[in-house]
């Protein structure tokens, strides 16, 4: 299976760092900087997401020829947090394998994507969903989420998402999910949880933007997360 791929990315690095690409501006400025810094990260990312921001600035062509440049050294994650009817997420994600995403990240409130995970499996990409948000108003999220874990761990989706910022409920989905079902992290550093620190608690991989895209210098940032990351997986 896709993911499976970035765990072995993720040995070769070292690394458990996936870069939330974005860039949003002029189309020429983010087609630029996106291939300056995927040019430079290649030794501590492992995985590139792209959602709304990098598409709307560049465009679906310029997307696609970003995958095309960059595919045999990075995972590409589709983030378009779809939550749509069964038929539409099959399209969708059909069109999103086909520009080169390795998996696509889809909302699990709607509970449409029984048929969605194996169809996935059958074009060789990995369905991520969305248990929990990081940000504070995300109680519909907390109120419904053993709702969310069983229907994840029901329908066999490849990983969720869960925001670094409320630990505690990365825990509980590594407690609840199966093992191969892998924890994607997001909200680290900008957002309030410190580098690693997502990982002690049970997640796979951590997802980092701002703090990487808008640094003075990006190497050094991502560079300084994948030591800490490292650090914190050591001390376990
Ligand atoms: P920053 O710039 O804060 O970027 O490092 C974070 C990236 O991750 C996404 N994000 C989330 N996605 N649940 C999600 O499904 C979350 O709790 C969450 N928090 C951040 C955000 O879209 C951005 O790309």
């Amino acid at each position: 299976l896709s993911l499976a791929n970035l765990m072995s990315k993720g040995e070769e690095k070292g690394s458990r760092l996936i870069l939330a690409l974005d860039l949003l501006g002029p189309k020429d400025y983010c087609s630029s900087r996106a291939v300056y810094l995927l040019s430079i990260l290649r030794d501590y990312v492992i995985g590139v997401k792209i959602g709304h921001p990098l598409t709307l600035s560049i465009g679906i062509k310029g997307v696609l020829d970003i995958i095309k440049q960059y595919s045999s050294e990075y995972f590409f994650i589709a983030d378009f947090k779809l939550a749509d009817v069964p038929h539409i997420m099959k399209a969708t994600v059909k069109v999103l394998v086909d520009m080169g995403f390795n998996a696509v990240i889809t909302h699990l409130f709607p509970m449409s994507i029984d048929e969605l995970v194996p169809f996935s499996h059958g074009l060789n990409a990995s369905i991520i969903g969305v248990l929990m948000m990081s940000h504070k108003g995300a109680v519909l999220f907390e109120k419904n989420l053993n709702v969310l874990l069983d229907y994840a761990r029901g329908v066999g989706v490849d990983g969720v998402v869960v925001g670094a910022t409320k630990p505690m409920y990365i825990k509980l989905a590594r407690e609840r999910l199966n093992r191969d079902q892998l924890i994607f992290a997001p909200g680290v550093i900008r957002q309030g949880a410190t580098a690693g620190e997502a990982l002690k608690f049970g997640a796979d991989f951590e997802i980092v933007g701002r703090a990487i895209y808008e640094a003075p210098d990006p190497l050094l940032s991502a560079r300084r997360i994948v030591e800490s990351e490292r650090e914190a997986l050591h001390d376990q």
